[in-house]
């Protein structure tokens, strides 16, 4: 780590001054020149985008974020949900652990009659760790906390040339951060940092030309910007194998409620049998006795491992407590992304 920080003193104002010209636009944002006006983020909008952002792209949650504020216009509504639906419309953004954190915590927050303001109480709430703290903190409320993410840890291992591999540079870089975060326009500046690290500071062809850090930046002047974030070497994901049951009858798929524990927790899903890992011993999947004939294979990549499921037609396990619902319903059952895969596969075979 290094032991200066070039003009700290004229960080903020360097990035602020971006952000004026350059801020997104985007659908849950009060952009600087509204906000100067003394417009207020609404928090909801804050914390609902923040939880999605925790996992996918600007666009991709975009259009779940603008369906989640129609459906549920304030918090209230939302911990009013049934909370299968909010799980369903949550279906395709990946990592269900969120989505049943996001109702249990917005349970919590219609309850207080609000959100708290202030980054360490946020860290209470379920789904909300010292990122999304930070950033709910400085955005909703401009309480002046350090907002770090993936996109901000890059910008600063550029700006300063840590050569530490990232992860173990998170705990340095925060302090950074903490650092230099304004007294006032702390929401902006947050938001300020993440701009410029999604639209220049980019992975792999940074626009160094259009940086306001570029005078100071020591990757820019070592011109080593794509040397950093240092990466340590990647452990590859283990693959587990299983089969699953598309398994239609009268006009009607079988479905099951996944285990309250695990993977895809307590969301629906189809039937499947258990997940072996393949490995040294088990290199070619052999499918397991009486689960059926096998219309193809689909693959999914978890954050742990890669999934590979056989996908079979005639059979499914008895044992299984089977919920059967309309087969012309299936995309509104909020089946995630793996087993969407095995039904698109099934219609793509029947034809
Ligand atoms: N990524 C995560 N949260 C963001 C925000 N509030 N603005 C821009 N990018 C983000």
């Amino acid at each position: 780590m290094p032991k200066t920080f070039p003009h700290a003193e004229t960080f903020h104002s360097r990035i602020l001054s971006w952000y004026d010209e350059n801020a997104r636009d985007l659908p849950w944002r009060i952009g600087p020149a509204e906000r100067a006006r003394g417009v207020r983020p609404n928090p909801y909008h804050v914390w609902l985008s923040e939880i999605m952002l925790q996992q996918t792209t600007i666009p991709h949650a975009t259009r779940y974020f603008l369906d989640f504020v129609e459906r549920w216009p304030r918090v209230q509504d939302l911990a009013a949900a049934e909370r299968d639906d909010v799980m369903a419309a949550w279906a395709g953004l990946g990592y269900y652990s969120r989505a049943r954190n996001l109702y249990a915590c917005a349970q919590l927050v219609a309850e207080m009659e609000g959100f708290p303001e202030t980054a360490s109480e946020l860290i209470k709430l379920p789904g909300i760790g010292p990122y999304t703290s930070g950033a709910i903190a400085a955005i909703a409320f401009d309480e002046p906390a350090a907002a770090v993410d993936g996109n901000v840890e890059r910008v600063m291992s550029r700006f300063l040339a840590i050569e530490k591999p990232i992860g173990d540079a998170k705990a340095d870089i925060r302090k950074c951060v903490e650092g230099v975060v304004p007294q006032k326009r702390a929401g902006d500046f947050a938001q300020a940092m993440m701009d410029l690290g999604a639209t220049v500071c980019t992975p792999r062809n940074p626009s160094c030309e259009a940086c306001p850090l570029q005078a100071d930046c020591r990757a820019f002047k070592a011109g080593r910007q794509t040397d950093f974030p240092v990466r340590a070497k990647k452990t590859p994901k283990p693959t587990r194998y299983g089969a699953v049951s598309v398994f239609v009858k009268d006009g009607e798929l079988a479905i099951v409620r996944r285990p309250e524990t695990g993977l895809l927790a307590g969301m629906m899903g189809l039937p499947t049998s258990d997940w072996i890992t393949l490995g040294e011993d088990l290199k070619t999947p052999v499918l397991s006795q009486g689960e059926g004939a096998v219309i193809g294979r689909v693959e999914h990549v978890f954050t742990h491992f890669r999934l590979w499921l056989d996908v079979t037609t005639d059979k499914i396990d008895d044992a299984k407590e089977i919920i059967w619902i309309p087969f012309e319903s299936w995309k509104s059952a909020g089946l995630p992304s793996v087993f969407q895969k095995a039904v698109k596969l099934y219609l793509k075979q029947s034809g």
